[in-house]
């Protein structure tokens, strides 16, 4: 059966916690995987979290399955989050919100959605894009194109080349965009070009489908949803798929929603009967924990003060880290400008250094990263910063 299967590369990112885990150089920096560490390099439990454990801990009784839609508080909280608490959306009937085992599993699952109502779909996936969205969409039997996003000359969006390209689609188009902290770049997009984007979506009848896993870490978690909010206000169809992996550090507890709004409520009953037999015919029901534990803290004020302002101090922490790094460049006299790194958001940007001084950087100093020079800010702290500084001085 399995004699013609050869062995696979490791997974670009996945790759990379492996390597870095097997190092031995007790100067190791790890700025791989997207996870959130704290400045002693760990990644606890969140505060709010832990309270909500104890809250489950106490009052869960039954190991039985929950309803294979998922946990009503959590997807009631999530759409009132992505989407603001007033919004008229959420009590429209036009919204599916399914709970899947991560961001993954959410973009998966709309993607098979995708290919079961329009076979001949494309998808359209910024250049670049966070690299498991390729695989993962073809893997559902899409076909594949990208638009223009980033200027790796310039360490700037190519605002008007993506919208020249949206400007030529249709409606058998979809565009994944990231609805903030874009990842692997990230360049975020201006509300004005939200805007035009929203406006070419309407008039070219393409859907959008937006990939939201930083919610909060970018400028705060109204702020970053701007974009995505005025989208779904203004056109008939869209697909948003969350996580909540890094806002709540629920990483291993593969939480995630798939929400799909329609043009009203009976086809919203067909998109969501339609996902749930999809998800019946992969994993059936999804995981309990992770998205309990979001339901508790969504449904108590006090509890979700508290993750609020965890959140804030991540993103907070990672914002100044991006200013620390460039001043200890700048300080160092490097004269390649680094300032993008200062003006991004969220977890990811560019170092913006070739693949050869990647490479250099991990083989004679043992700081891990993406082939494409992306680095998770996270992993910077203030007892690495000078270290990483004279590393990337070193090798440019
Ligand atoms: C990342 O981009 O590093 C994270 O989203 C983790 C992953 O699954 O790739």
């Amino acid at each position: 059966m399995f004699q013609d299967l050869s062995t696979l590369p490791p997974d670009p990112l996945l790759g990379i916690a492996v390597a870095y885990k097997a190092d031995t150089n007790p100067k190791k920096i790890d700025l791989g995987v997207g996870i959130y560490k704290t400045e002693e390099g760990t990644t606890p439990i969140l505060d709010s979290v832990q309270q909500a454990i104890t809250t489950l801990t106490e009052t869960e009784d039954s190991k039985a399955y929950i309803a294979a839609q998922g946990n009503a508080d959590y997807l009631a909280g999530m759409q009132a989050l992505l989407l603001g608490s007033d919004n008229p959306l959420l009590t429209s009937g036009r919204i599916s919100a399914i709970q899947a085992p991560g961001g993954t599993g959410s973009l998966r699952l709309g993607s098979e959605l995708i290919a079961a109502a329009k076979p001949g779909a494309t998808v359209w996936v910024s250049d670049p894009t966070w690299a498991n969205h390729v695989p993962l969409m073809k893997s559902a039997g899409l076909d594949l194109k990208v638009y223009p996003y980033f200027d790796t000359e310039t360490n700037s969006l190519k605002a008007d080349e993506m919208l020249a390209t949206l400007e030529t689609l249709g409606e058998n188009d979809v565009v994944l965009l990231h609805g903030c902290c874009h990842n692997p770049t990230g360049e975020d997009i201006p509300l004005d070009v939200w805007r035009k984007i929203i406006k070419l979506a309407v008039e070219k009848k393409f859907t959008p489908y937006v990939d939201i896993a930083y919610q909060g870490f970018g400028v705060d978690l109204e702020t970053d949803v701007q974009g995505v909010r005025e989208l779904a206000a203004a056109v008939p169809e869209m697909l948003i798929a969350a996580s909540c992996s890094k806002n709540f550090g629920l990483y291993r507890e593969r939480t995630g929603m798939i929400a799909v709004i329609s043009e009203d409520a009976d086809k919203a009953e067909a998109v969501r009967t339609n996902t749930l037999s999809i998800a019946r015919g992969i994993y059936s029901m999804p995981p309990s924990y992770g998205a309990a534990l979001v339901g508790i803290i969504l449904k108590d004020e006090e509890l979700t003060k508290v993750w609020k302002a965890e959140l804030a101090e991540m993103c907070e922490r990672m914002n100044s880290l991006r200013t620390l790094l460039v001043s200890k460049l700048k300080e160092l006299g490097v004269e390649k400008d680094f300032s993008h790194i200062e003006r991004q958001a969220g977890m990811f940007s560019f170092l913006g250094i070739n693949k050869e001084q990647v490479q250099r950087l991990r083989d004679e100093y043992s700081i891990y990263m993406a082939g494409n020079s992306r680095i998770n800010i996270a992993g910077i702290s203030k007892a690495n910063v000078e270290y990483l500084a004279e590393s990337i001085a070193a090798v440019l």
